[in-house]
């Protein structure tokens, strides 16, 4: 059991992050023992709007040496915007570590979980279950433009798409094989070729050429326009959706949204490449409405520690974190009130904890 030992650094943030971050860890050490492996935890009381209060900065400057070499990082939610605007305590921490650490994917499963009210009429669990990945460097949300004759009639703003053959390579690659070990074995690309006539016709060709890579692996493509239409209407096409960074945005919010799961879901933002740790974290925020009372829900959080361990190639122990979270959402005595149970948030941490076993 000691060659399977996971350094994590630990990075609750602000408000419920506080609060859910103890049951994600409560779940992994119970994963970790009862399937032989062990997780070394190192907490960081940085990356929250505590320390901006203490120091004027969200992180400390040698905070890549603080962190050192984890195998990932484990992120609550970021953002107190009583006292600190949401731009800065962003741009401060998540957007930081996304870019210094090239996690150019970002991973969010689009499941329907038992005890979570689907929006789309008729639909059951079983039957929506895909993933978006999202371009994560790079794409329409470039730093390449600038604003001319500012506060004149002769006002010009432009931002220009950037796109790579090296960054849509990357994601493009990372989509493919992340089908490959799936049933369905399908890769929907999002474009939007006949009006963004220059480079969604070159991210088209780019697919194209990955696909030639995959002869096991079937691929489509839709616009992006037609295809939001489509994960509301048929969401029970898709296995695996790639997008570029703006599309993806849009997709990765649309695509929980679809299984009212947005509360709970949570993201990877990954290096595949493994030159730098990964970060797994809840898509929902730090919820200054209900912090300090003790009743958000965990399963964001817990489910995110399923992906990271999948990502560190514990996938036994991923799964029965999944089965065990169903199980308890199935059960409205242990799920939270925002899904109209009755645990708080430590009851339905113990719960899933307890179903592991
Ligand atoms: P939010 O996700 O924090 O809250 C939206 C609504 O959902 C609130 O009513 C909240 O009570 C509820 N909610 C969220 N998570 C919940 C949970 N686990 N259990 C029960 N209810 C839950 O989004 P909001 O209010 O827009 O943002 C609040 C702060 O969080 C801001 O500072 C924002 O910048 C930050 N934020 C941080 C993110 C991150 O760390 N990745 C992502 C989204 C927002
Ligand atoms: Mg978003």
């Amino acid at each position: 059991t000691t060659a399977r030992n996971y350094s994590i650094s630990v990075i609750p943030g602000d408000g419920i992050g506080k609060e859910v971050m103890p049951e994600g860890v409560r779940v992994l050490e119970r994963a970790a023992s009862l399937y032989g492996f062990s997780i070394e935890q190192t907490w960081q009381d940085f990356a929250c709007c505590d320390y901006y209060a203490r120091h004027g900065q969200m992180m400390p400057d040698d905070w890549k040496e603080r962190i050192g070499q984890p195998d990932a990082i484990f992120f609550g939610a970021v953002g107190w915007p009583d006292t600190v605007p949401d731009h800065v305590s962003l741009w401060g921490s998540l957007l930081q570590f996304r870019r210094e650490y090239d996690q150019y994917v970002n991973l969010r499963p689009v499941r329907l979980m038992p005890g979570v009210p689907c929006p789309l009429v008729g639909r059951e669990p079983g039957d929506i279950d895909f993933w978006v990945v999202r371009e994560n460097t790079e794409g329409e949300y470039s730093s390449v433009g600038g604003k001319m004759f500012p506060g004149t009639p002769r006002e010009v703003v432009i931002q220009e798409t950037v796109m790579t053959r090296h960054g849509t390579d990357r994601v493009l690659r990372y989509a493919f094989d992340l089908a490959a070990t799936r049933d369905r074995k399908h890769v929907t690309s999002a474009t939007k070729s006949n009006g963004i006539a220059i480079t969604m016709p070159w991210w088209d060709e780019r697919v194209e050429e990955m696909a030639k890579n995959y002869p096991t692996v079937t691929h489509d493509k839709y616009h992006i326009d037609i295809l939001t239409a489509q994960f509301v209407l048929n969401p029970d096409r898709f296995d695996v959706v790639v997008a570029s960074n703006l599309f993806g945005d849009i997709l990765s919010d649309l695509g929980p949204a679809c299984t009212g799961t947005i509360g709970v879901a949570p993201s990877g933002n990954i290096n595949p490449d493994r030159t730098a740790p990964s970060l797994f974290e809840p898509v929902h925020g730090s919820a200054p409405d209900i912090a300090g009372k003790g009743i958000a829900n965990p399963v964001g959080q817990i489910w995110s520690a399923a992906m990271m361990l999948e990502h560190l190639g514990e996938a036994d122990a991923a799964a029965a974190i999944m089965r065990a979270v169903e199980t308890v959402l199935a059960e409205p005595g242990l799920r939270t009130g925002d899904l109209k149970g009755k645990a708080n948030t430590e009851q339905c941490g113990k719960a899933i904890a307890d179903a592991l076993a």
